[in-house]
């Protein structure tokens, strides 16, 4: 049954000459069917270079909105069309301009996983593993980051120089993993190394030996030679740290989850290729002016290699 649903996803998706992106925490049938895996930052570099005009894009609010931004010409719908990501929301374009009254001379970085109405008051765009390279070709000494206060802080801990004005917003998922789970880990797993995404709280990310996007946590174990490794961040990245390295062992401190990821089905994808489900529409104005935001992640980031 899966299967056949598998093979007309397949079969339509050729017909209307779509492309399917699949996010790393996406559910493994999802992963299994998409052209493209990867994080944040490769995908949205798919998305924008594409020659198809259909993109399916299995994934959350953000990331659909992305997409359409840098490819306004392009259909862009998000199978899971109501896939929200709780940190987006917490940062609210009224609050941001008024806390921008009170930096003026601050360098305004929003984090990728915001609405593009924040973007859209934003001088760049960042994700988790490109951040860094981009901070670091920014002169500002003032920098208002936004919503995640563990990416920013994170960031933070490489520009001692530099100010952080950071918002109070963070990823429910990760904030769930503590310490004790970390330590439980590895009291069950010894010597094993950790690796974690920057999403997780600073506590955290100390009892780590590496830490980094989705992709940059596949390629760290990929090319590491230890066989086993504790991985702190959403368990939907099993898939592909499995099918490169069949041979090697992956445990959880706990069950990791995002919620919104999973809302992606193939009956939804299904449904996206028959026209069932609306694509994505954004303001024209605020969408010019979250593009600026958007380009600037990718002149600034242009060194980064990550995906797959
Ligand atoms: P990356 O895949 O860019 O590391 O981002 C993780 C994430 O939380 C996406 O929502
Ligand atoms: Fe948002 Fe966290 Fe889910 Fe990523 S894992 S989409 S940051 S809630």
């Amino acid at each position: 049954m899966r299967d056949i649903l598998k093979e007309n996803i397949l079969k339509l998706k050729k017909e209307k000459n779509a492309i399917i992106l699949a996010h790393l925490y996406e559910p493994d049938e999802i992963q299994e069917i998409a052209d493209y895996v990867g994080d944040s930052y490769y995908l949205s570099k798919i998305a924008r270079d594409c020659k198809e005009e259909l993109i399916i894009f299995c994934g959350v609010k953000f990331m659909g909105e992305s997409a359409k931004i840098l490819s306004p010409q392009k259909t862009v719908i998000l199978p899971a069309a109501n896939a929200g990501c709780p940190m987006a929301d917490m940062a609210d374009a009224e609050d941001l301009k008024e806390m921008i009254k009170d930096y003026p001379d601050a360098f305004k970085v929003c984090y990728i996983n915001s609405s593009y109405e924040v973007k859209a008051l934003c001088d760049v765009s960042v994700t988790s593993s490109s951040a860094l390279d981009i901070i670091k070709n920014v002169p500002n000494k003032q920098i208002l980051f936004l919503p995640d206060r563990n990416l920013g802080s994170y960031i933070a801990e490489f520009f001692p120089d530099k100010e952080f004005i950071l918002w109070q917003g963070f990823c429910p998922t990760h904030e769930r993993i503590s310490t004790e789970d970390i330590i439980n880990a590895k009291a069950k797993h010894p010597n094993v190394k950790v690796l974690g995404h920057p999403e997780c709280n600073k506590d955290v990310r100390d009892l780590c030996d590496y830490i980094g996007s989705t992709s940059g946590i596949i390629n760290f174990a990929t090319n590491c030679e230890d066989n086993e490794f504790i991985i702190a961040t959403e368990e939907g990245i099993l898939y592909e740290l499995n099918k490169r390295n069949p041979n090697k062992k992956f445990y959880f401190p706990g069950p990791i989850i995002c919620p919104n990821m999973k809302k992606t089905s193939l009956e939804n994808v299904y449904d996206a290729l028959c026209g069932k489900v609306e694509e994505v529409i954004l303001d024209e104005d605020i969408s010019k002016k979250a593009l600026v935001s958007l380009e600037n992640m990718h002149k600034l980031g242009e060194m980064v290699v990550c995906g797959n």
